[in-house]
């Protein structure tokens, strides 16, 4: 089979969605739309990707840079905004899929039958078509006395017969690239909304004897295009039932998958428990047997085997084998928890490595910081790593001990095995196994709380 190409549409406003963002940059599950559908056309194995780009071009562009561009600088229809991929694929003569970029449900293997199907059947086009309960909004498909697919009518062109069919067009094709040129160069845009429809070439190619077929989706949700706000919650429900099926059929307990959204990148081991409340995104990983949440945000993040992360926010982090995060700690990135070390609640720890068995319990904020084994944090210690100017580095050795509300003036370093005393402000470097105490010393005035009863009795 000759290698796939796809066409992207991702040039619309997304006037439904009454925002300032353009639609296919909205999320669901912490990815744009337009990337699902990128990744789809990927995994079946597509080769060249066109992304066509128009309103909010350089927020667009931004999201697909692992493909070609072409820009469409008004948007007259999805006919129009194809066209506009023509100059991309012209040396280009293979199956083309077509995609809107605002179907983020579509499965990889849906597309990849789609491709196998065009190649099977000889089509020159073959177009996907789901049926919906709700067709509003969607073109519909019409087929002729023999059931062979004649056109697709536009919901705001179709008559009331027309209407009352509820075989849709996802607005995914896959067409032959030289028809489908071809046959935009002939779309009129005489209909409701005045614009260049690509659902028409399905008439174009017809008229010319050109065979159209439709595959129909067994799963009627892969179809849901994105309108508006209400459409993008439902899509990102669907796909988060369908994630959290396959992590608990992999072996993950999820207390109430209703409330745990999991993005499509990321990767869990095997008796994960999840507690309710909880977002895992991005690249995030989780190994075997790590407890996440009640409450818990994770971006970007690696937790380790049977490690706890419990009512916190971690971003960018690797939190070790067995460790413990939290309750409400924040965890940012550059941070790297060695094993079975600690943050405990309302800490903050940002680029610093806590070396294995460190303990943070309390209170504490430990920035840019260097942080060996076996070191205690006192609760309420500070690293000041920031003078108004630069971020100066802490270093803290194995076995240290540093005393409740330390605060450590960066850059600064407490040697091994050394201790500072509570409440010092540490500003030079502590030699190892020494005691850094920065203090006034302590004066006791004996019998001054019954001379000052004495006096306010009076
Ligand atoms: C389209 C189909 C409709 C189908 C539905 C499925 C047409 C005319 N209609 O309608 O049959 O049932 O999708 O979801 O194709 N776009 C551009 N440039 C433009 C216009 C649109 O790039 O000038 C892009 C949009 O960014 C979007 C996609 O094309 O990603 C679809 O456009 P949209 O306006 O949402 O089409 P629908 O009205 O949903
Ligand atoms: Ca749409």
């Amino acid at each position: 089979m000759k290698q796939a190409a796809a066409i992207v549409l991702a040039a619309g406003e997304g006037t439904r969605m009454r925002s300032s963002l353009p639609k296919v940059a909205h999320e669901i599950l912490g990815v744009p739309l337009v990337r699902f559908v990128v990744d789809a056309a990927r995994d079946a194995g597509v080769g060249r990707v066109v992304t066509v780009i128009g309103h909010g071009a350089d927020a667009v562009s931004a999201l697909v840079t692992d493909t070609e561009i072409a820009v469409q600088n008004e948007q007259l229809g999805t006919g129009h905004a194809t066209r506009c991929a023509g100059a991309a694929l012209a040396d280009f003569d293979g199956p083309v899929l077509v995609l809107a970029g605002d179907v983020p449900l579509l499965r990889p293997e849906t597309l990849a039958r789609l491709l196998s199907d065009w190649e099977a059947s000889g089509a020159d086009c073959v177009m996907l078509s789901a049926r919906l309960a709700d067709p509003t909004g969607y073109g519909r498909v019409i087929r002729d006395a023999s059931g062979h697919v004649e056109a697709i009518v536009e919901h705001k062109d179709c008559d009331p017969e027309q209407l009352a069919a509820d075989e849709c067009n996802v607005g995914v094709y896959c067409f032959d690239a030289v028809r489908l040129f071809a046959a935009l160069e002939r779309l009129s845009p005489a209909n409701a909304q005045g614009e260049y429809y690509l659902t028409d070439t399905i008439a174009i190619l017809r008229a010319d004897g050109a065979k159209v077929e439709a595959l129909t989706l067994d799963d009627a949700d892969e179809s849901h295009g994105i309108n508006t706000r209400v459409q993008l919650a439902n899509a990102a429900r669907i796909l988060q039932h369908r994630i959290n099926r396959v992590h608990m059929l992999a072996g993950v307990t999820m207390v109430d998958p209703g409330l745990v959204w999991v993005g499509p990148k990321v990767k869990l081991g095997r008796d994960v428990v999840i507690g309710p409340m909880c977002e895992l995104m991005g690249t995030t990983e989780i190994a075997d047997g790590a407890c996440i949440g009640p409450g818990t945000r994770l971006r970007d993040s690696f937790v380790g085997a049977g490690a706890t992360v419990e009512q916190s926010v971690v971003r960018e982090a690797r939190i070790g084998e067995g460790a413990s995060v939290g309750p409400n700690a924040f965890i940012r990135p550059g941070t790297v928890m060695g094993p079975g070390s600690k943050a405990g609640s309302f800490v903050e720890v940002k680029n610093s490595t806590i070396g294995e068995g460190s303990k943070v319990p309390h209170l504490s904020y430990v920035g840019d910081s260097t942080v060996g084994s076996g070191v205690n944090i006192g609760a309420g210690s500070i690293t000041c790593n920031y003078d108004g100017h630069e971020k100066n580095r802490t270093v803290i050795g194995d076995d240290a001990f540093i005393g409740s509300a330390t605060m450590l003036v960066a850059p600064v370093e407490v040697g091994k095995g050394a201790m500072t005393a509570a409440g010092s402000a540490i500003s030079k470097d502590v030699p190892p196994g020494a005691l850094g105490i920065e203090r006034a010393l302590q004066r006791n005035i004996e019998g001054w709380t019954a001379r000052r009863n004495a006096e306010t009795d009076e």
